[in-house]
């Protein structure tokens, strides 16, 4: 019988789900799921066997220290600001970690001791930032390997929901929190947001991301001539966007009249203030917004304008004062744009590669993976993000993965073991060659 294992997990957002289940399959494997408020751990420890909710503040080093020195290995799904704290204490007592977060540089900064003290910080391991590397890794590994050159790699990921699902103004639901949409780049971007065919079903718009570059150098791709990572969401949002950003509503800064305790303010009188006008009237404000708009058709316009009724904007509704312009928005969005039970969200991801054999020809490669949730059981999103995040805990657990330091999954040794688990899960990418 296998000596037992004992896990930490901290966090216990949507994601965690699909990594736990994939982990107490095996039945020496013992999960501790901390988090701050012991009810949030109770509810997710209610489901599986084998697990003890906690109750935990990981700004609290002693406590932190005393919870991770009791357990084999750390999966921390808490935000990645919090992450260094938690790699400080597991160097302390020489624990394995794993999250599905991008390495910042104060987590970086510790890959030195992590490697002299011989523990594997492994992170990076969900969806995107996680599946996405095992392919690209994969295959330009493929194409390196017999002689052939990467001319440009392009990807695009989006967390969507389904199509049936998209019925909003802008085609888009909130499956963790409205800060995704903070996210959204400003003017410039959104302006190069560009119709993108992956399947012709799918109107999707497709942007990049602020910075692919770094990507040449972690992907081994020196001979690219670009290099593209990038957002999908479905026609209809980005021209949404573009509008919330030119009429100032996704301003992050503070507003006297969203303070806490600013007086009560309805939106058509947060929108009359934002346009500078005196006049409140739905058709006045209507009137303004067009005014402002230039580059959008009008037939666009009055899609845009439905959408902003049907979020409440120009309605007597009390606002949820959150300080700035943008949070406000975010929590009356929040509100309306969740999925409603029995509703599928869709993860797509597609890398495009142009390649150039050894003998000069030219061909496109592409992964793609289209995930759907399954109500009422995991989301595609939490499926894609914690399957990973759970393969590469139990890989880290039994030795396969092996290698010391704060690690992403860059390299065949790392990426060729979640991938093989990966497919026994169900979760596959269709690898497909074009050639001219
Ligand atoms: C955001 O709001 C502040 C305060 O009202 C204002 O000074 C600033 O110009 C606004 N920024 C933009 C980009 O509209
Ligand atoms: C919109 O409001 C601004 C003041 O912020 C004003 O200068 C402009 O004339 C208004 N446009 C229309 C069409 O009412």
């Amino acid at each position: 019988m296998a000596t037992d294992r004992k896990i930490l997990l901290l966090g216990s957002g949507f994601v965690a789900g699909p990594a736990v289940g994939y982990l107490l399959r095996r039945p020496e494997n013992h999960l501790t799921i901390a988090c701050r408020r012991i009810s949030h751990a109770e509810a997710l420890a209610n489901l599986y066997p084998r697990t003890t909710p906690i109750s935990l503040d990981v700004n609290d080093k002693q406590a932190l220290d005393e919870a991770v020195s009791k357990h084999d290995l750390v999966i921390s799904l808490i935000p990645y600001t919090a992450h260094p704290l938690v790699i400080e204490s597991a160097i302390k007592f020489k624990k394995n970690v794993v999250t599905t977060s991008y390495v910042s540089p104060a987590m970086k900064a510790f890959d030195q001791a992590a490697k002299e003290n011989g523990i594997t910080i492994l992170n990076e391991v969900g969806l995107d930032p996680g599946i996405d590397h095992l392919y690209a890794i994969k295959t330009i590994n493929e194409v390196h390997s017999n002689g052939g050159k990467i001319i440009s790699f392009i990807s695009y990921c989006g967390g969507l929901p389904a199509p049936e699902a998209s019925n909003n103004p802008l085609g888009y639901k909130f499956s963790w929190s409205s800060r995704g949409i903070v996210e959204i780049p400003g003017h410039q971007l959104m302006q190069v947001a560009k119709p993108y065919v992956i399947y012709p079903a799918f109107a999707f718009l497709a942007y990049p991301n602020r910075d692919s570059t770094p990507f040449r150098e972690f992907y081994n791709i020196p001979e690219a001539q670009t290099i593209v990572r990038g957002t999908l969401r479905y026609q209809g949002f980005t021209d949404f966007v573009k509008v919330l950003v030119d009429i100032g509503l996704l301003n992050s800064s503070e507003q006297d009249y969203l303070t806490p305790d600013a007086p009560d303010i309805t939106w058509r009188d947060v929108l009359a203030k934002v346009l500078g006008v005196t006049d409140n009237s739905e058709s006045n404000l209507r009137a303004n917004i067009t005014s402002r708009i230039s580059g959008i058709p009008e037939e666009d316009m009055d899609r845009i304008l439905r959408g902003f009724k049907w979020i409440g904007l120009f309605s007597d509704n009390n606002v949820e004062r959150r300080g700035t312009l943008l949070d406000t928005l975010c929590a009356t969005l929040e509100e309306k744009m969740q999925y409603a039970e029995g509703e599928r969200d869709m993860v797509l991801l597609q890398h495009k590669f142009e390649v150039e054999t050894k003998d000069g020809k030219r061909e496109t490669w592409t992964s793609t993976l289209l995930e759907y949730g399954k109500p009422p059981g995991p989301s595609a999103m939490a499926t894609t993000v914690g399957t990973p995040c759970g393969i590469a805990a139990q890989l880290v657990l039994d030795g396969v993965i092996e290698k010391k330091g704060v690690l992403a999954p860059y390299t065949l040794d790392i990426i060729n073991p979640i991938i093989e688990n990966l497919e026994k899960e169900g979760i596959k990418v269709i690898e497909e060659k074009v050639e001219y």
